[in-house]
């Protein structure tokens, strides 16, 4: 696979590996995880998941080291995301050691997928709890299904660099204290149409406003949304953006250069204000933003460094890929090695 493979090709999409990682919830306890060549699955079509939207996922990615150590990037963090996402929807999810278990096992199956040091792609892991069984009702499931899928994955966005965001103010991922802050499929399917549509008219992303008011910044469709002034690192906070993994540990390495870091609610009028903005997640890592563009209110926020990422940007992204791909030592204790 590795010597056939041209990494520098492949962008998000998906390439069948050796196998898939699965386990059945049901009378209360989790079954043995079992590993499965078929990437097809066989549940009921009366499953919640299928009517009611009873899921919820993550997305965490393997990186194979200089040193050919294959490192996983905190993910008890994504296990812990899973549960508290499991549990606005009435789920269960798998606990911490199960997920890990279950994550460690696909990668090592698929350890062929990991794409070497240096080609610029990584191993993606998607793993997913879905309500099963079959029902009408609506009512929380009583069995449920976790699976965890990998795939070589390059960059997420078609073009390297820079990138441009547009504003939609006639669309929103989430509600008000609904599930934003949740990484359940029914985010993705509301913003689904408002992020094709921003892709097919040249932009990265859909930059989207809080949806009560639409006085301040949430996130993108993919990832979280950052702006630097001087030495402050600030990205917005507000009960509608998903807890994004990246972003707590990008204000880590920032605190720890002597930044000052703000997580606050961020008004749509600082956006003239900022040195350099971006977008952060496991997918885009960091994607430096060159302009957003503000079409309802005939605004457009240019950024310096146009076509390229900040300094500032640079050098956190600097940071966070050394650590992933064990250049750097682990001092904040986020890798778990396979
Ligand atoms: N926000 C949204 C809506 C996302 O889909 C993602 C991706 O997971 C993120 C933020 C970034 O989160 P993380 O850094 O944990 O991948
Ligand atoms: C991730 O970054 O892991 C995500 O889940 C984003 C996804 C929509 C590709």
């Amino acid at each position: 696979m590795k010597k056939t493979m041209d990494w520098s090709k492949i962008g998000f999409g998906y390439i069948k590996t050796n196998t898939m990682i699965t386990c059945l919830y049901s009378d209360g306890k989790w079954s043995e995880l079992q590993s499965n060549t078929d990437d097809n699955i066989s549940i009921s079509a009366l499953s919640a998941s299928l009517h009611y939207g009873l899921q919820a996922f993550e997305g965490l990615k393997a990186y194979m080291g200089a040193d050919g150590i294959v490192r996983l990037f905190r993910p008890d963090e994504n296990a812990k995301r899973l549960q508290s996402s499991a549990g606005y929807l009435g789920m269960v999810a798998p606990d911490t050691e199960l997920f890990i278990k279950a994550v460690e096992m696909a990668v090592r199956e698929n350890i062929d997928f990991v794409p070497p040091f240096g080609s610029g792609a990584t191993l993606y892991i998607r793993p997913l709890l879905l309500g099963v069984g079959p029902q009408i009702g609506l009512d929380p499931s009583k069995e449920f299904l976790f699976l965890v899928a990998v795939t070589p994955v390059g960059g997420y966005n078609d073009v390297s660099g820079a990138t441009k965001v547009v504003i939609d103010r006639d669309h929103d991922r989430a509600a008000p204290h609904g599930t934003g802050c949740y990484k359940v499929g029914g985010n993705y399917a509301a913003a689904m149409m408002s992020g094709y549509r921003a892709k097919k008219d040249g932009y990265s992303s859909v930059l989207y406003l809080d949806p009560k008011e639409k006085r301040w910044i949430d996130e993108c469709g993919t990832s979280n949304f950052f702006g630097i002034r001087g030495n402050s690192y600030i990205t917005p906070h507000s009960s509608s953006i998903l807890p994004s993994i990246t972003n707590k540990s990008i204000m880590t390495i920032a605190e720890s250069f002597g930044m000052d870091v703000q997580k606050r609610p961020v008004e749509i009028t600082e956006l003239d204000s900022f040195d350099e903005v971006g977008s952060c997640g496991t997918a885009v890592v960091i994607s430096p933003i060159y302009q957003i563009d503000d079409p309802a209110e005939h605004r457009i926020y240019t950024y310096k460094n146009a076509g390229a990422a900040g300094t500032t940007s640079n050098k956190l992204y600097d940071a966070l890929y050394k650590i992933q791909f064990g250049i750097s030592p682990d001092t904040f204790g986020w890798i778990n090695t396979l």
